[in-house]
C-alpha cells in the first residue's frame, strides 16, 4: 500500500477550475494574496495521512510508541495535531521541551535525546515528569544522576548507541555509523552499563535508542538495526542479567523529492521491523520489548510547500543560462545550499506548456550559493507570478534563519477550504526587540 512520503505533492494537491494549484481545497493565489509570501503551507491531511499509516503499518505490534521528532518541523499546532494522532515527541532542546509543554501541560509523552545536553534541559525534563531521556555519553550519566539524586527521583533511561550501520544517504545526514558525534560506541556500552549499575542509582535502565540515518531508502537497514540491537539486549542479559524493555529505532524513513526517487512505504519499513523482532526475540529468547519509532521528514515532509513571488530574472549572455529570482531562499529553506537538496517546482498561477524554458531558480539573499533549484523547466516566468516548492515541510521551517535581517515567513495549515495561519509572519519590531543600543 502506498504511503503520502511516496507523493511528491501533498494528498490533496490539485489543478482548480481557474487553473491555479489548490491544496487543502484552497486556490494557493489566493492564500498567497491573504497571507503574503514567501510563505510555508502545511496539508492537515497529509499530515494525518501518514500519522495514520504509521499507526496500521505497525497495528499488529500492539508495543509501539510513535514519537515525531520536533526537529523537523516544531511549532504550537503540530503539537496539536500529532498528540491528537497518539504521537509523543522526540525532543533535542529546552525549546522543543517549552513548546510541547506550552500545549500539552507536561512532558509525559516525551523523549529528550542529544549529544550535549545543559544541565538546564535535563532539570526542564525531569521537572516536568519527561518520559525518558535518552542519554548519550558518560558526562551525562554523571550530570543527570547527580540532578535527579538532588530532586530525590529516579529517572527512566535509554543509551544512545552507534550500531554501526551505514545508510546510502548523503554523509552530513547519518548518524547511525561508527564515525558519529552520536551516542556510545557499542565497545563503551559495557564501561556505561557497569556504572549506573555500581554508582548511579538514580537512573533506571529501560533501553537502547539508535537512529541509523535520515532520508533512508534502504529497508533492509532496518532489519539489520534490530538485529543488532536485539543482540545487544541478550549481551546485555547475559552478562548483567539486565532485562531491558524499550528499543527505540529511531527515524529515517525518506520521502520523495523528485520524480526519480524511490521512498519506500511505511509497512515496508514496518514489515522488516516485525519481522526482525519476530526472528531475533525467538532465536535469543528474549521476551517481545516495547518499541519506538521516531520519524521526523517522512510525518511532515510531503505535506509542506513553499510559496514565493518572482521577481527579476537574469541570462548570462555567454551561457544563456538564465536565473529567476524569488523572494525567498537560503533563509527560509537551507537545505539545497547545505546539502545539495533537489526539489521539484511548479509555477501557481499559470499552466502554459508550450513555453517552458530551462531556469534556475535563485533565492533573494546575499550568497552566490543561495540557489533553490538548479536547470528546472517551467513556463515562462514573469515577475509577481507565484512559485510552488514541493516537499518542503521538513527541516526548511526549523533550520529557517534572519539571514540579511529578514522576517521568518507565516505557516498557514489548509484543510478543506480553510486556510489558518499557525506561524505568524515576523515583524521588524520582533527582528530588533532583543538588539540593546550601547
Ligand atoms: C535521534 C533521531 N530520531 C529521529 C530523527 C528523525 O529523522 P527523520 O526526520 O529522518 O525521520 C532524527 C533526525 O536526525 C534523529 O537524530
Amino acid at each position: 500500500m502506498e504511503t503520502p512520503n511516496q507523493n511528491i505533492k501533498p494528498v490533496t494537491t490539485k489543478i482548480n477550475e481557474k487553473g491555479n494549484i489548490e491544496i487543502g481545497g484552497c486556490d494557493l493565489v489566493d492564500v498567497a494574496k491573504k497571507h503574503g509570501t514567501p510563505l510555508y503551507i502545511y496539508c492537515e491531511k497529509t499530515i494525518r495521512e501518514m500519522a495514520k499509516a504509521y499507526k496500521d503499518a505497525f497495528s499488529s505490534y500492539k508495543k509501539t510508541h510513535f514519537m515525531f521528532a520536533s526537529k523537523a518541523f516544531m511549532t504550537k499546532a503540530i503539537v496539536q495535531i500529532l498528540s491528537c494522532e497518539g504521537f509523543g515527541f522526540d525532543t533535542v532542546s529546552g525549546g522543543e521541551m517549552y513548546t510541547v509543554k506550552s500545549v500539552l501541560g507536561d512532558l509525559k509523552t516525551c523523549l529528550l535525546n542529544g549529544n550535549n545536553k545543559s544541565e538546564e534541559e535535563l532539570n526542564m525534563a525531569i521537572d516536568n515528569n519527561i518520559r525518558l531521556i535518552s542519554v548519550d555519553n558518560f558526562l551525562e550519566l554523571a550530570m543527570l544522576n547527580r540532578i535527579a539524586k538532588s530532586k530525590n527521583k529516579t529517572v527512566d533511561i535509554l543509551l544512545r548507541i552507534t550500531p554501526g550501520i551505514e545508510c546510502h544517504t548523503h554523509k552530513y545526514i547519518q548518524t547511525g555509523h561508527l564515525d558519529s558525534k552520536f551516542g556510545f560506541d557499542l565497545t563503551q556500552l559495557d564501561e556505561a552499563i557497569e556504572s549506573i549499575v555500581e554508582d548511579y542509582k538514580n537512573l533506571n535502565l529501560k533501553g537502547l535508542h539508535a537512529h541509523i540515518g535520515s532520508q533512508i531508502f534502504e529497508t533492509k537497514v532496518y532489519y539489520d538495526e534490530v538485529k543488532i540491537m536485539l543482540g545487544e539486549f541478550k549481551r546485555i542479559y547475559d552478562k548483567f542479567g539486565i532485562k531491558l524493555t524499550e528499543m527505540n529505532l529511531g527515524g529515517g524513513l525518506g520521502i520523495n523529492y523528485t520524480i526519480n526517487d524511490r521512498a519506500p512505504s511505511v509497512y515496508e519499513i514496518a514489515k522488516q521491523i516485525i519481522d526482525s523482532i519476530d526472528k531475533y526475540t525467538e532465536e535469543y529468547n528474549l521476551e517481545k520489548p516495547t518499541i519506538c519509532i521516531e520519524p521526523g521528514r517522512s510525518i511532515v515532509g510531503t505535506a509542506g510547500v513553499t510559496l514565493y513571488k518572482v521577481g527579476t530574472s537574469k541570462t548570462i549572455p555567454i551561457s544563456n543560462k538564465k536565473y529567476v529570482a524569488v523572494d525567498g531562499g537560503m533563509a527560509d529553506n537551507p537545505r539545497p545550499s547545505l546539502y545539495q537538496a533537489v526539489y521539484e517546482a511548479e509555477v501557481v498561477n499559470k499552466r502554459d506548456k508550450n513555453k517552458k524554458e530551462k531556469i534556475t531558480i535563485a533565492g533573494r539573499y546575499c550568497e552566490s550559493g543561495d540557489i533553490l533549484i538548479n536547470d528546472v523547466e517551467l513556463p515562462e516566468l514573469n515577475s509577481n507570478d507565484l512559485l510552488c516548492i514541493y516537499d518542503t515541510g521538513a527541516y526548511g521551517y526549523s533550520m529557517s534563519s534572519n539571514y540579511n535581517r529578514t522576517l521568518k515567513p507565516a505557516v498557514v495549515l489548509l484543510n478543506n477550504g480553510s486556510a489558518k495561519e499557525i506561524v505568524k509572519r515576523q515583524t521588524y519590531n520582533q527582528l530588533v526587540e532583543n538588539d540593546m543600543l550601547l
